[in-house]
């Protein structure tokens, strides 16, 4: 008969125990709420797919000789979608445990044979349990340092931000200008095929290109007539300037050859961009 059992946790891990005897099941079930672990046990293997589908498990400890599909054919199944679950396997003697290879290749964390007393057992659940809580450390870790970049990111995007709005006001010539730029650059980029990255890229490169105009002196930037060749020589370095700009930052990597070469033909310098 399949029977499922399930008891409630005071130590925030829940356990999954796939065995199609219920005995098993039952001991493991008295053992297991003793140690304050959310217990979950089910006889049907196929059924405790379905349950590692839907519900969310930190540990699953499963036999290996089960009807009507054995323990490392579960976790083949398992480990199609699922590739953190921290599984233990039960043997009945050790010369019925699959190979090693396939132990290794299933990623299956530990095995041992089943035994009256859970002393082993015990022993693999405690240092599953720390590898689960270093694993969720390190990932509360990285999630934070995610926010943090993403707050650094914006932090200077929104200076450099400011700074192309310092170069619009002051050049009447400028404003709009990199808007305009950046729109037409994405929809050639659209025409031409390229794909989001890039497209992305093509957009911050438009808005960003005439940045290093704020290096230039208004006495040139705004002259009405004609500019001397030294001046004109002088408004020539703004893309220099603004790849100095720039460079500061990791982020606008990608769009720094956009600024060096956004007054080179088309024949000249080649723009190359990730396929
Ligand atoms: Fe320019």
């Amino acid at each position: 008969m399949r029977k499922n059992i399930q008891t409630k946790s005071t130590n925030g891990i829940k356990v999954l125990v796939v065995d199609d005897e219920i005995g098993i099941i039952d001991s493991l079930s008295i053992f297991l709420k003793r140690s304050g672990y959310d217990f979950v046990g089910v006889t049907d293997p196929l059924e405790a797919i379905e349950k590692v589908k839907t519900e969310h498990f930190d540990l699953m400890i499963l036999d290996f000789i089960m009807t009507p599909i054995h323990g490392d054919q579960v976790v083949s199944e398992i480990r199609k979608f699922n590739k953190e679950l921290y599984i233990l396997l039960l043997t009945g003697h050790k010369d019925l445990a699959p190979p090693l290879e396939t132990i290794k290749r299933l990623d299956i964390q530990g095995y041992c044979e089943k035994s009256d007393k859970f002393d082993q057992l015990l022993l693999l659940i405690e240092s599953g349990v720390k590898a689960i809580n270093q694993m969720k450390t390190i990932k509360e870790i990285n999630e934070e340092l995610k926010d943090a970049n993403a707050k650094l990111e914006k932090a200077y995007l929104d200076s450099i931000e400011t700074l192309r709005y310092t170069v619009e006001a002051k050049d009447p010539y400028t404003k709009g200008h990199s808007d305009r730029v950046s729109e037409y650059s994405v929809l050639i980029g659209k025409h031409l095929g390229l794909n989001e990255e890039d497209l992305h890229t093509l957009k911050i490169g438009g808005l960003f290109h005439d940045i290093g105009k704020i290096g230039i002196p208004d006495s040139i930037l705004l002259k009405p007539g004609k500019l001397t060749p030294e001046e004109y020589s002088e408004i020539k370095n703004h893309p220099a300037i603004g790849v100095h700009i720039l460079s500061n930052a990791a982020i606008f990597e990608n769009i720094i050859p956009i600024v060096k070469h956004h007054h080179e033909r088309y024949d000249g310098l080649r723009i190359s961009f990730k396929t």
